[in-house]
């Protein structure tokens, strides 16, 4: 395995960067949690601005705590609650430049300033398998750019052995 190494000056150009590192660690390996895991982390090194990066999966009604980098997080989020469950609820990318003005924000990290939340739909059939969440401790830090990349993430996860 090699590692990941970013050299971009801007966050466009280490975007540009992830993708075929995440693909080479994901390819060959079908274990979900190692694959999450790895790509959580890579996200992080990858992402500047981020203070947080995990997954949610979807159980039933609920979203769970997966693989993360960055501090202890709240464990499970109800469907259509917090940045999390409204991403999961409504199926699209939500973008919060201050979360102090999302209502229903759920605090992990009082220090958290802005988020951007993503889903991961399951190729088919769309049902949303999980959330990919980064957080940062800058105002406004995320943008059209973060989307667009962290949605063709999402797309690359979406393929993964979900069950
Ligand atoms: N802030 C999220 C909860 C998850 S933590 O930030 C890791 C939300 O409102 O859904």
């Amino acid at each position: 395995m090699e590692a990941t190494t970013f050299a971009g000056q801007d966050q466009a150009a280490r975007y540009q960067e992830l993708g075929p590192q995440l693909a080479a660690l994901l390819e060959g390996e079908s274990d979900l949690i190692a694959n999450l895991a790895n790509a959580a982390a890579a996200i992080k090194e990858c992402v500047t601005a981020a203070s947080w990066v995990g997954f949610y999966r979807r159980v039933g009604d609920e979203l769970v705590l997966g693989p993360f980098q960055g501090k202890v997080a709240c464990v499970r989020i109800a469907m259509g609650r917090g940045v999390c469950g409204t991403a999961a609820a409504d199926q699209r990318t939500v973008v919060v430049a201050d979360v102090e003005q999302f209502p229903g924000h759920i605090a992990c990290d009082a220090g958290s300033r802005s988020e951007i939340v993503v889903p991961i739909l399951r190729p088919g059939d769309g049902r949303v398998v999980a959330v990919l969440d980064v957080d940062s401790y800058q105002l406004d830090a995320f943008g059209e750019v973060d989307a667009r990349a962290l949605e063709a993430i999402a797309a690359m996860l979406a393929r993964l052995a979900w069950p």
